[in-house]
């Protein structure tokens, strides 16, 4: 995997576009700073210096985003020493309830992007935001984050049962959710189905915010 380092960059995710537009893949694009950090659901992401901003650049999957937010849950956990955090699909990472990494994934028609924003020495004034650094009470280098998200990253593509292991980090499933949705909200029981799709009480969701776990 090639790494391609920038300082400050619009986002990652434009700059992955461009690269993968031209053909380029297997790499990473990270930046110290993005001035237009982008989330899920048009969602800006504020990417101030300290935190991981990062885009790889890969060729289509059907399991990445699952793929993705494995690795990022087994990154956190690994630098933490400590089995602590949680996905909520479709792939927010949390420690006790609070978000600490996001995944915008993006797929073109001849290679996919998966844009990664974890919180590690930044500085977040949300209350429903951490950082590793706040969690471990040191702080980390970044260098040592991007390793360990590769070294996960490669180990996970080739793993056969990435839906059973999402099941075993994804804590909400099976339990009662409410899901907002473009234009309603449900609630039922949670559960994913082979391609990672949200099934709520048999309902297959592609798209929504769970925003309430029972
Ligand atoms: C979310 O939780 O809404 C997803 C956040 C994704 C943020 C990352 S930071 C690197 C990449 N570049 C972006 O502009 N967004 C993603």
């Amino acid at each position: 995997m090639e790494i391609l380092e920038f300082k400050i960059v619009g986002s990652t995710n434009d700059i992955a576009k461009k690269l993968g537009t031209k053909g380029r893949k297997n790499i990473l694009i990270v930046a110290e700073k993005q001035i237009k950090g982008r989330g899920r659901n048009d969602r800006t992401w504020v990417s101030n210096v300290g935190g991981l901003y990062a885009s790889f650049v890969l060729d289509k999957s059907s399991k990445l985003p699952l793929v993705i937010a494995l690795c990022v849950s087994e990154t956190v956990n690994q630098l933490l020493s400590s089995e602590i955090s949680e996905i909520k699909w479709p792939n927010d990472i949390l420690i006790k309830g609070k978000k600490v990494a996001g995944i915008l994934c993006e797929g073109y028609k001849n290679f996919d992007i998966a844009g990664i924003g974890i919180n590690v020495n930044n500085r977040v004034d949300l209350e429903s935001a951490t950082t590793l650094e706040k969690e471990a009470g040191k702080s980390f280098l970044l260098g040592d984050v991007i390793h360990t998200l590769i070294e996960n990253f490669q180990k996970l593509m080739n793993e056969k049962n990435v839906v059973q292991e999402y099941r075993k980090s994804c804590k909400m499933l099976g339990k009662k959710v409410v899901v907002k949705l473009q234009n309603e909200v449900i609630s039922g029981t949670a559960e994913i189905d082979e391609a990672g799709y949200l099934m709520i009480d048999g309902k297959r969701i592609s798209a929504g915010d769970v925003i309430r776990v029972m």
